[in-house]
């Protein structure tokens, strides 16, 4: 099947590029509001969060911390809108995000990302659907916060539980797809009875990327293929068009190539567009068109 692919370079906070109702599904994985990792981008993209970070280490208030995290929710948030417009009647919006832990003061505290983002979506107008807990093989569990439990670990009740599934959030807009019966590139997308019964269970276990990653992959926190892989073929037919509005390294953009799908990515480092190119062409066997828009 011949299939169009785009790389948008610049931010998915507004997609004048697409049109309203134009795609079936949207896979993506944002930067963790509170991962220390993120911060930078968070700043930069709003000025607020910058001035935040600095009455932060002025007042050292918890209230101020509370705003910083509610601002990067904010910033999220344009982005979920613009998918919802985008996204045709019955469309799906797969998110991927870990919650965050962080000590002020020595003050621990959970951010949960996952309950955020699943307020802001329903407030948006977004169906939730039950969600999907990707578990990673664990890394070891956390004493006050630092390295692992070591000796006093063992003594209640002063130890956290680590945090070693991330969520793959999983949103419909509207009522379900149609199709009329007996749909050919519907049953031609079909995945099979092992597939069902793994793929829609709750608890996918699943390596992350990192652990045989580049380093370059390592910056951008890239899901493992395994994961858009399955999600596009649980929620798009073949010929469909997938939106991934966090690009990244392009993981979105590679396997909806592989698996005849259209695709759509935005990214806003331009230092990231070579591998996704890279990636794109990589073990490539289908009739492609490929565009790279700088806005
Ligand atoms: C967690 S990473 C995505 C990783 C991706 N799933 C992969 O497999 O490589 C989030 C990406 O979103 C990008 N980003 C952040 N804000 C953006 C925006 N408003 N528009 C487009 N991209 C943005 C960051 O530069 C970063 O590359």
């Amino acid at each position: 099947m011949h299939t169009q692919h785009k790389i948008i370079l610049g931010s998915s906070e507004q997609m004048p590029e697409l049109a309203d109702a134009s795609i079936q599904l949207m896979v993506t994985s944002p930067p963790y509001p509170m991962i220390k990792m993120w911060d930078a981008l968070f700043a930069k993209a709003d000025p607020k969060i910058e001035e935040l970070w600095s009455k932060l280490d002025v007042n050292g208030k918890e209230e101020t911390l509370g705003q910083i995290y509610e601002s990067m929710h904010d910033y999220l948030r344009s982005v979920w809108r613009e998918s919802y417009r985008v996204l045709v009647d019955g469309g799906i919006a797969c998110i991927n995000i870990g919650d965050a832990t962080r000590t002020l003061n020595g003050k621990f505290r959970l951010f949960p990302n996952h309950s955020r983002v699943i307020e802001i979506c329903e407030k948006i107008g977004f169906i939730t659907l039950p969600y999907i807990l990707w578990k990673k093989p664990t890394t070891k569990p956390k004493y006050k916060g630092k390295g692992a439990f070591l000796g006093s670990g063992f003594l209640p009740p002063n130890a956290y539980v680590t945090l070693d599934c991330e969520f793959i959030l999983l949103f419909r807009k509207g009522n379900l797809r149609k199709f009329p019966p007996n749909d050919a590139q519907r049953y031609d997308s079909a995945f099979t009875k092992t597939q069902r019964d793994e793929w829609f269970s709750q608890i996918w276990t699943l390596k992350g990327k990192r652990q045989t990653a580049s380093a370059l992959d390592r910056r951008t926190a890239a899901f493992p293929e395994e994961i858009a892989e399955r999600l596009i073929k649980m929620f798009s037919l073949k010929g469909d068009t997938v939106l991934d509005p966090f690009l990244g390294s392009g993981t979105t953009v590679h396997v909806a190539m592989r698996n005849e799908r259209n695709s759509i990515g935005y990214e806003v480092d331009q230092n990231l567009l070579s591998i996704a190119t890279q990636r794109a062409f990589k073990d490539l066997f289908n009739e492609i068109d490929f565009q790279i828009i700088k806005r």
